[in-house]
């Protein structure tokens, strides 16, 4: 597990940079992507160096981490809408290319089983996560095995309020996420936080046992994992 502390505005920028380092040398490259807050900045990165034409997505290939159940992809709610919001619709990634949980499927358990096999079959080259304050991961909430596969899910009361604040209609209490074991499957991991809310989850989750209580704490044993943190999110961390 390796550390990089930086101030805010370079924690998006650092990712950006190593994204665009492997697409530059592998084109086709498969990315695992995140939603939230923290990753507003590392897509308008992408998204500036694609338009000074130093990155072309044409063939990457992308896999998102979660949606929200019963959410269509046009409603503005969804994780789906977002991504298109700041990511898709800015540069020329393929809409073949896209892979995305539905929220909205008749059959969600044959639809987690598909989009699993296709992360089985494809491999994600670079996976990146946020954490939730709880320590989730995509949405796998505390308890959640680290063994486990794509699945739909319960959110937790903290987890709804945090990312629910704008939302005016009903509030979804469950979603679809990739599990642990698929994330954790990735070849390369980069993990993002930043805020002085993510010290606590980001010193436990470096410092403390590894246990299902921090499902992000089981990155402490993949090789290849690199938490991208700004200063107040590291203020917590045992060794800085
Ligand atoms: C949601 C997503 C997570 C993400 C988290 C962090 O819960 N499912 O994948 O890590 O938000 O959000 P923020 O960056 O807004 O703190």
């Amino acid at each position: 597990m390796k550390i990089i502390v930086l101030k805010n505005k370079e924690v998006g920028k650092k990712a950006a940079s190593i994204i665009a380092n492997e697409i530059i040398k592998k084109p086709s490259l498969v990315i695992g992507l995140a939603t939230g807050k923290t990753m507003i900045p590392f897509y308008k990165s992408l998204v500036s160096l694609y338009k000074k034409r130093i990155l072309d997505f044409s063939k990457i290939i992308t896999f998102n981490l979660d949606e929200y159940l019963g959410i269509d992809s046009t409603d503005p709610n969804s994780l789906r809408y977002y991504m298109n919001k700041h990511f898709f619709s800015k540069i020329n990634i393929k809409e073949k290319n896209i892979n995305f949980l539905e929220g909205k499927s008749k059959n969600i358990n044959l639809m987690c089983r598909h989009y699993e096999s296709k992360i089985k079959r494809i491999k994600i080259d670079i996976q990146i996560l946020g954490i939730g304050k709880n320590g989730h991961i995509g949405f796998n909430e505390p308890g959640s095995k680290f063994n486990s596969g794509t699945r739909k899910v319960k959110l937790t009361n903290s987890t709804i309020k945090h990312n629910f604040k704008q939302f005016n209609s009903k509030i979804p209490k469950y979603a679809v996420t990739m599990g642990i074991k698929d994330i954790t499957n990735a070849r390369k991991i980069i993990l993002l936080a930043s805020g002085r809310n993510k010290a606590k989850v980001i010193a436990k989750t470096v410092n403390g046992p590894i246990s299902t209580s921090i499902p992000a704490s089981i990155l402490q044993c993949h090789n290849k994992s690199i938490f991208i943190v700004d200063k107040s999110a590291a203020s917590k961390l045992n060794s800085k």
